[in-house]
């Protein structure tokens, strides 16, 4: 067993050969925090450390004699003495806030149990992982408070999720429910997110750590393209293949509160979980509240050996179904190359040129329905434009597939525009409040998902175009932030359940999509890369990235979203030059080295293309067919970041490092720049390689390669001006 519980000293020790965590119930039955990071000695007793902190001057002692503002905790309660953020606040019929939960017992199991109705890692067999569920009550409300922990046998993964439970005959609501907290004894690290915006997603942000509190956050009613539910504490020296690194992901798709707080003694909390902003969820009597989990990791080998545990954990015990294990289609997708503009013979010409140039799967974007010609009408009206589509999208599905392409649609089923005719039938199915403004965002609304009949409704119209139309694959898109968040049939009391119902809704249709059609690969979208969350990704295999394909651009935006996300949940397009977006030019060879680090594909108009360029798409896909397992299956490194420089490197290696392909991409061109060595990394240093780029060929030890570097020619290299890249093929030699 990975989780061992000393009675006499009241420790729990969660440890496997990589990590340890230590849990302490102290005298007074609150639970402290003693120790998370790399594995130490299992003993029975590590009381000897003592607490944190001592009493004087502005501190409050709870229990004649701890100190709660300074102790490491677990759970930590509001208004107690620790004035610090708490993990929770439940609000009782008499209004106070206060509450004491204090150990009861525990339950030590094998494996892990799913959350209901919340996505979150699993595992196959029990022998997996261990778990344990630490109960605690609250003897003034009856309530009992379960922080269930899973620690992974093989990966330096603990997750934690917590769940209230309502025995007693008091109302209570629960105005805020995070899912994990640790306070580390110290204050050396800096912390690490992904932010941006549209366009832009997944910017790597470090800032060293400091006196005070330092969050990022969603009350979008999404994750959100500004801040990914993601952080994490590395120290000072950690670099991207050294160092401890702590990372915190949080699996769930809706407002987010993720904060860093560290107290004038230098310890420094970690909190994550729902955001409380319009959160209260009243509990009476027999309900319970479970929270979405949190999943840890921990690496002493720098950000690439976090992200090695998150890819590793996240591609084969978060994504379910078939699609977990199987390659990933190359598909063309219309929307840049045609927006709203098409008909079905403009899209049969398009896919015959894909078909002719290899491509597996042609996806139809937004414009298909209702009468989408522009972006303010139709949303929710999921029947075929008979003018663009004269014979459906079963007609053209199956047409598609004659041409002997699997065929995908574009969806957005959270949404819906008061021009359609689901609006003019249900105007009070949106999200809004009464009597005040309705904001727009893209003219569009949120259907309320907090209601079940809004969800049966979706999915009536969702199965019967799946069901009756050869669709693979579905691209679900969500175009809006969530405002004036109010359900028109919730009571006043529930409107606090109204945010985080309505993404339990979004689940929910998932999952029965999912459920009723297994075989269909789901790709989740939301304007680009907005909603690119583990949440999500429970449900959908791949996330497209960004609307923003720009090869320059998504070199940061793939590097940034590698932080936690593995290579094939990334979707990633060559697209037209001129860029759409950004208005550069970039080569067609940039594009695809740059996109084949992802779930690759087209999205542009291949007959728009010259023939030299068409013999280069048709090059790259039978290149990425041969290599897809190595893309989409290998183990991935970054290695110079776009974000200290003109350079980005990175490396994809199959197993045991027999191969490998490694890129080189510089954004702008240098004039009599330096020597180029291009050195790698994650290569068997003893192993002899077969390198080659281009029509250049070394044979060199990995040492060689990993030491001194690949020569390039400056000189040749220069030649290919701005946005230059390079792909190297590295294979073991037999011998
Ligand atoms: C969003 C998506 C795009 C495209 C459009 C269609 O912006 O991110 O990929 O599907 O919607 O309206």
């Amino acid at each position: 067993m990975a989780i061992v519980y000393h009675e006499a000293a009241r420790t729990f020790h969660l440890y496997n050969g990589q990590i340890s965590y230590i849990i302490e119930v102290m005298p007074n039955g609150m639970l402290k925090n003693v120790y998370y990071g790399k594995r130490i000695h299992d003993r029975e007793d590590y009381s000897y450390q003592g607490n944190d902190g001592f009493l004087m001057h502005g501190v409050c002692s709870v229990d004649g004699g701890l100190a709660l503002q300074h102790q490491r905790q677990e759970y930590p309660a509001p208004g107690i003495g620790d004035f610090r953020e708490s993990a929770f606040l439940l609000r009782q019929e008499n209004g106070s806030h206060i509450s004491r939960f204090v150990y009861s017992y525990h339950t030590i199991y094998e494996g892990k149990r799913p959350l209901e109705h919340l996505p979150a890692t699993y595992v196959e067999e029990k022998r997996e992982a261990t778990s344990i569920d630490i109960v605690l009550y609250d003897n003034v409300t009856d309530t009992e408070l379960i922080l269930t922990y899973t620690i992974y046998e093989d990966l330096a993964v603990i997750t934690r999720s917590a769940r209230f439970l309502q025995k007693g005959e008091e109302k209570v609501v629960l105005e805020k429910a995070l899912s994990a907290c640790v306070d580390f004894p110290d204050k050396d690290f800096e912390m690490v997110h992904l932010s941006g915006a549209w366009g832009r997603e997944r910017q790597i942000k470090i800032r060293k750590l400091e006196e005070g509190t330092q969050s990022i956050d969603s009350i979008r009613g999404v994750s959100g393209a500004e801040h990914n539910p993601f952080v994490a504490l590395k120290r000072l020296s950690t670099t991207e293949f050294t160092g401890e690194v702590y990372g915190f992901s949080f699996v769930y798709s809706g407002n987010f509160l993720a904060k860093v707080e560290v107290t004038p003694h230098e310890i420094t909390r970690v909190i994550l979980g729902i955001n409380p902003y319009n959160f209260a969820w009243p509990l009476k009597k027999g309900d319970s509240f479970q929270t979405p989990e949190v999943v840890m990791v921990y690496s002493e080998e720098g950000l690439n050996g976090m992200s090695r545990i998150f890819h590793k954990l996240y591609a084969s015990r978060l994504v379910r179904g078939e699609w977990r294990d199987r390659e990933r289609p190359i598909l063309i997708n219309n929307w840049e190359a045609t927006y709203f503009d098409f008909d079905e013979e403009k899209i049969l010409s398009i896919a015959e040129k894909a078909k002719e140039a290899g491509i597996e799967l042609f996806v139809l974007d937004d414009g298909w329905y209702g009468e989408r010609n522009i972006d303010d009408r139709s949303l929710g009206d999921w029947y075929p434009n008979p003018k663009k589509l004269p014979h459906g999208v079963s007609g053209l599905s199956e047409k598609v597939e004659a041409l002997g392409l699997k065929f995908g649609i574009w969806i957005e089923p959270e949404m819906t525009n008061k021009n359609s005719d689901l609006y003019r039938a249900h105007p009070d199915w949106i999200i809004s409040t009464p009597d005040r403004y309705e904001s727009m965002c893209r003219t569009q609304h949120i259907l309320d998902y907090s209601r079940p009949e809004v969800v049966d409704y979706i999915f009536g119209l969702l199965d019967k175009l799946i069901t009756e139309s050869k669709i693979s694959y579905v691209k679900w898109d969500m175009n809006r932030y969530m405002s004036e968040a109010y359900s028109r049939t919730a009571t006043a009391d529930k409107q606090g359940m109204v945010m985080h119902k309505h993404i339990l809704g979004v689940y929910s249709l998932y999952e029965r999509l999912i459920r009723k059609h297994p075989k269909i690969l789901f790709e989740s979208c939301a304007s680009g890369g907005a909603r690119f969350d583990p949440g999500m990704l429970f449900y959908a295999p791949q996330t497209w990235c960004s609307d923003n394909t720009d090869a320059a651009e998504r070199l940061k935006i793939q590097y940034g979203t590698s932080l936690v996300y593995p290579l094939r949940s990334m979707g990633a397009h060559v697209s037209a030059s001129p860029n759409h977006q950004v208005n550069r030019v970039t080569s067609i060879e940039t594009r695809a080295n740059v996109a084949f680090f992802g779930a690759f594909g087209y999205e542009l108009d291949l007959n728009k293309l010259s023939e030299e360029e068409l013999k280069t798409v048709k090059e790259q896909i039978a290149f990425y067919k041969k290599n897809r397992r190595l893309f989409q299956f290998g183990e991935f490194l970054r290695i110079r970041s776009p974000f200290e420089g003109n350079v980005t490197s990175w490396i994809v290696t199959g197993p045991e490092k027999k191969e490998a392909i490694a890129a080189y991409y510089q954004v702008l061109n240098v004039a009599n720049g330096p020597w180029i060595k291009v050195k790698l990394a994650g290569l068997d240093p003893d192993l002899f390689y077969r390198v080659s780029y281009e029509d250049k060929v070394y044979e060199m030890y990995g040492t060689e390669i990993m030491q001194i570097g690949i020569p390039v020619d400056r000189k040749e290299f220069t030649k290919k001006g701005d946005f230059a890249s390079l792909l190297f093929l590295i294979t073991a030699k037999e011998s």
